[in-house]
């Protein structure tokens, strides 16, 4: 796959099928993460790829509890306009079928405050996954409400320094592939200093 495909189109993909991932498959993606950069080449990361049917039905649970806590709270004064709708019945998609998702990996990582040296990994782990025609959906709601739980389940040693900076699920895709909408490149970049705007402007996506 070109390389701008794969990045204008891995879009959160919530919706997927049941039908396992194979090990080679998890096998290919995972060497493709590895290659990412980290702060130093520390490689402090660790990730935990869950397809037992009795974890995932645990980590359900964790996930529906962390979803409603996210609702009842980021949620209750953001509700009303169109993409946020749509997203949140995406989302709500995801919390009640957690447990069929066919791989979620939890993402660790260590001695990283800011959590910075394992996303590119994560994110390479999601491209390589789009290339494969997989989709992937990136959350973090079970490191912030459910952090000492998802641990115990997987016996991850949070005693060690580990912290949880994401969960990711996998399968291929029931929804359909898209460029996703955003706030055009010129909004967003300045030139040379703060609020400087670019020399140019960009009207629509510029892949494909
Ligand atoms: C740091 C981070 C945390 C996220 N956490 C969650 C989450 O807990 N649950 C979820 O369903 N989506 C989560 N997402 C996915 C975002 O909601 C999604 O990327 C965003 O709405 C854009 O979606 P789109 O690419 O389909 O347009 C997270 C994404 C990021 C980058």
């Amino acid at each position: 796959m070109d390389l701008y495909e794969a990045l204008y189109t891995t879009r959160a993909m919530r919706r997927m099928k049941q039908d396992p991932i194979p090990d080679e498959v998890i096998r290919k993606i995972f060497d493709a993460a590895i290659r990412s950069p980290s702060g130093g080449n520390t490689q402090n990361w660790r990730f935990v790829a869950v397809t037992d049917p009795a974890t995932l039905v645990h980590l359900g649970e964790l996930y529906a509890q962390a979803w409603e806590i996210l609702l009842s709270t980021v949620y209750s004064g953001r509700r009303g306009d169109e993409q946020t709708e749509r997203m949140l019945k995406s989302s709500q998609w995801l919390a009640d079928h957690f447990e069929e998702v066919p791989l979620v990996v939890l993402a660790y990582h260590r001695n990283d405050p800011s959590g910075a040296s394992v996303f590119p990994a994560v994110w390479s782990l999601q491209l390589a996954a789009r290339g494969l025609g997989i989709g992937s959906t990136l959350t973090t709601i079970l490191g912030h409400f459910r952090h000492q739980e998802v641990a115990d389940l997987l016996g991850a040693p949070l005693d060690k320094g580990w912290t949880n900076a994401a969960a990711v699920t996998f399968g291929y895709p029931l929804g359909r592939w898209a460029v996703p909408q955003r706030r055009p490149a010129h909004q967003v970049v300045f030139a040379e200093s703060w609020g400087v705007q670019p020399s140019w402007t960009i009207d629509e996506p510029l892949w494909p």
